[in-house]
């Protein structure tokens, strides 16, 4: 039987009807949930998320500003609008969209994200808090992941989830997050890398794949078991002269095939995309209902 396709756009629309009421409620208290973001230069990927964040905002009540730096931009410029960002109590959640111009260190730049307005999850406190259990703004992809994963009807708990993918964004949170004694989580987690020898003999024993590797079709057919749950983080742009923009997204796993084999599967687009943009919203929202208890 062909595999259950998860809608990651279907699953992210639920979760931002609850967002909306929670914006709503936040607004009766006299509070707006608002989210600073920050870009620099004119990366078409970058572009394409942070509209799509602002776009996500706007739907659920968020407001939401983003700051177009220019693309020979500094670090310390970079910094100071961090900072300028972090200082301004319109913004709950301040982020700094990635990748960052090769002369600015992106490590450096996240340092200076105040920790509770870190919506990313990504400044060294919060993955900290995030490894050792404690509560902290999640990652948005794995927290993504995991929340398309529960709410489908395939709660990782007990079960083996093999992770393709080292990533600071993506790969270590999420194994991070899934091997938390907690309802959601509570799973046994393998970390593959471009370091592991016999990739298949790895995947074959996922009752989760995560593919998180940026290359297309990067899993195929023959490495995934009968009846495992594959997730697929890949967005990649192939070329495609039948589009109009002259490209198409496709994520990393070879998904006509695997989905003959798979017991469900995440497409790409409409999969974890949806659900990145939307935990951020979460996040934002979180941080705002925090200034409310103190
Ligand atoms: N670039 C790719 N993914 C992400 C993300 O989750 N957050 C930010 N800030 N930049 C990214």
């Amino acid at each position: 039987m062909p595999a259950k396709i998860i809608s990651g756009k279907e699953v992210a629309a639920s979760i931002r009807e609850e967002l909306k009421e929670r914006a709503a409620r936040l607004k009766e208290k006299g509070i707006v949930p608002g989210l600073g973001v920050i870009l620099v230069g004119e990366d078409p990927a970058s572009v394409s998320y942070v509209t799509a964040k602002a776009k996500g905002a706007e739907e659920v009540g968020i407001f939401e500003e983003t700051v177009h730096l220019p693309a020979d931009s500094s670090e310390e410029e970079i910094i100071k609008t961090v900072d300028r960002l972090n200082q301004d109590p319109r913004f709950h959640g301040v982020l700094v969209q990635l990748p960052l111009p090769k002369w600015v260190n992106p490590d450096k730049v996240i340092n200076f994200i105040s920790p509770e307005k870190d919506v990313d999850g990504f400044h060294p406190i919060n993955v900290g808090k995030l490894l050792r259990g404690e509560p902290c703004p999640l990652p948005c992809t794995p927290y993504g992941v995991q929340q398309m994963l529960v709410r489908s009807g395939y709660s990782p708990e007990g079960k083996h989830v093999v992770i393709c993918g080292r990533s600071n964004i993506v790969g270590k949170p999420l194994a991070a997050l899934l091997i938390q004694k907690k309802p959601g989580a509570n799973a046994t987690v393998t970390i593959c890398h471009t370091g592991t020898r016999d990739l298949k003999r790895h995947t074959l024993q996922a009752d989760i794949l995560v593919a998180a590797m940026g290359a297309p079709k990067a899993i195929t057919a023959d490495m995934v078991r009968e009846g495992c749950v594959v997730i697929d983080v890949g967005v990649n742009r192939v070329p495609d002269p039948n589009s109009p923009k002259g490209f198409r997204l496709v994520g990393d796993c070879d998904f006509e095939a695997i989905k003959e084999k798979a017991e469900a599967i995440t497409p790409v687009p409409g999969g974890v995309g949806p659900m990145t943009v939307t935990m951020l919203l979460m996040n934002t929202i979180e941080a705002a209902e925090r200034t409310l208890q103190g």
